[in-house]
């Protein structure tokens, strides 16, 4: 057998291994697509399906790539992957020399298409989506045999898709709360400078629970810092809650702060001097109408601790006094950073319990962890690598705090 057709069977029984090793359907579908963007490096790799039952147009279900595509989609017949669809017959755009195709460039706003390759994937009942699959790494010439490789992954996922009667539909979000568009940011290190953030995209939708992975380094608290209006990035546009806050000067950054914002961190951060109700009611104090310090001790579970000095408590406990002291702002927005990575499993659970109620009462929340079990909690969870969104995955089936384990 020569090379490329062993490394072809290969990605093939890679493939196959990563559907027969998945615990579900949404995971067999995303192991699959990782493998097909790991082996050509591709830019993007995206599945798209058709909302049959709902709004008639192609939803991005599982993507790697560097834009958020969660509110995109795509007419029947529009663009690269709406005629895909429509002719059921795989686009192989290969390598667009001097000529992109204006189709395939439609499909993606400010990224330079080279090539790219769009196949429907379909069962014998009905028509499911198109998988996309777009710039090959470092050739950048997709092969016949590339697009061979993407077009019998379709036909499995669509088979697999059909034994298990596995339905999507479009996520249903809140309206936007949030935009992220091309933030960079840089660190001056003696002469050098370093480029952490490198064009970060991404919008947040209001009561969502966003959970934020990467490799540590990467860059995690200091996009959670720009976002919280602690920091400033180097450029790029950041709005929220519909101020653009762009170019805002630091007392703009730190009103907006102090009204929008609730921050837990890995360590709790509470005055040693006082007790827990001091500790609340010293940032009460910073806002127009909060809640009652003792409403708010009594939605994290510790009303019975507000004469408590944080030194009388334990670490969950005096996780627990910080969450209460975040929420008794009534902040649109929660950011935590590693907030259970000083607690055991146990304690863990109770502060993600709490936070879980302030989830539900609308409160939106995006959350820095290493640890890959909490974001089965999230409704999309973003991984960042190389100072990019490397993948972002809508989360269909989010558990409650109490199923989590470790
Ligand atoms: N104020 C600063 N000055 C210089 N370099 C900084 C500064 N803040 C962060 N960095 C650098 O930026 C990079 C990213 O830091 P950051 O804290 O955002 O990473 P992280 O993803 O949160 O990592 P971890 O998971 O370990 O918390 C690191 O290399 C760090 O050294
Ligand atoms: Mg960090």
């Amino acid at each position: 057998m020569d090379q490329t057709a062993l490394a072809t069977f290969q990605t093939l029984g890679d493939i196959q291994s990563a559907i027969s090793k998945a615990s579900s359907m949404d995971d067999a579908l995303r192991s699959s697509l990782k493998v097909i963007q790991e082996k050509l490096s591709a830019d993007y790799a995206v599945i798209w399906y058709f909302d049959a039952k709902g709004d008639q147009l192609l939803h991005p279900v599982f993507w790697i790539g560097p834009n958020d595509l969660t509110a995109t989609s795509h007419a029947v017949g529009e663009g690269a992957v709406g005629r895909s669809y429509q002719d059921q017959k795989a686009i192989r755009s290969l390598w667009f020399e001097n000529d992109p195709d204006p189709v395939t460039q439609a499909d993606f706003e400010g990224l330079e298409v080279r090539s790219a390759v769009c196949t429907p994937f379909s069962s014998i009942h009905e028509n499911f989506g198109v998988i996309q699959v777009v710039n090959k790494g470092e050739d950048a010439r997709f092969t016949e045999d590339d697009a061979d490789i993407i077009e019998i992954m379709s036909m499995t996922v669509a088979r697999a898709l059909d034994e298990n009667e596995g339905r999507f539909s479009a996520w249903e979000h809140g309206p936007t709360i949030m935009e992220l568009r091309g933030i960079t940011r840089e660190f001056q290190n003696g002469d050098s400078i370093s480029k952490i953030l490198r064009g970060i995209n991404l919008d947040v939708y209001e009561g969502e629970f966003l959970v934020l992975l990467g490799e540590s380094g990467c860059g995690k608290s200091t996009l959670l810092n720009i976002i919280g209006g602690m920091d400033k990035a180097t450029s790029g546009e950041f709005r929220c809650l519909g101020q653009d806050l762009s170019n805002a000067d630091a007392k703009t950054l730190t009103e907006f702060r102090r009204r929008n914002i609730g921050f837990i961190f890995q360590s709790y951060n509470l005055m040693p001097n006082l007790n827990a109700s001091q500790n609340l009611a010293l940032i009460a104090d910073l806002v127009d109408d909060p809640m009652p310090v003792e409403e708010a001790l009594e939605s994290v579970g510790l009303a019975s601790r507000a004469k408590s000095y944080p030194s009388r408590l334990s670490g969950g406990q005096q996780q627990r006094i910080s969450i209460a002291r975040a929420l008794i702002k009534r902040p649109k927005i929660i950011l935590a950073d590693e907030p259970t990575a000083a607690l055991d499993y146990t304690t863990s659970i109770e502060v993600l319990t709490t936070l879980e109620k302030a989830i539900a009462a609308g409160t939106t929340m995006i959350m820095v962890t290493h640890n890959e079990e909490i974001s089965r909690m999230a409704n999309r969870v973003v991984r960042l690598r190389g100072g990019k969104l490397h993948e972002v995955t809508v989360n269909r089936h989010p558990v409650s705090a109490s199923e989590l384990v470790w």
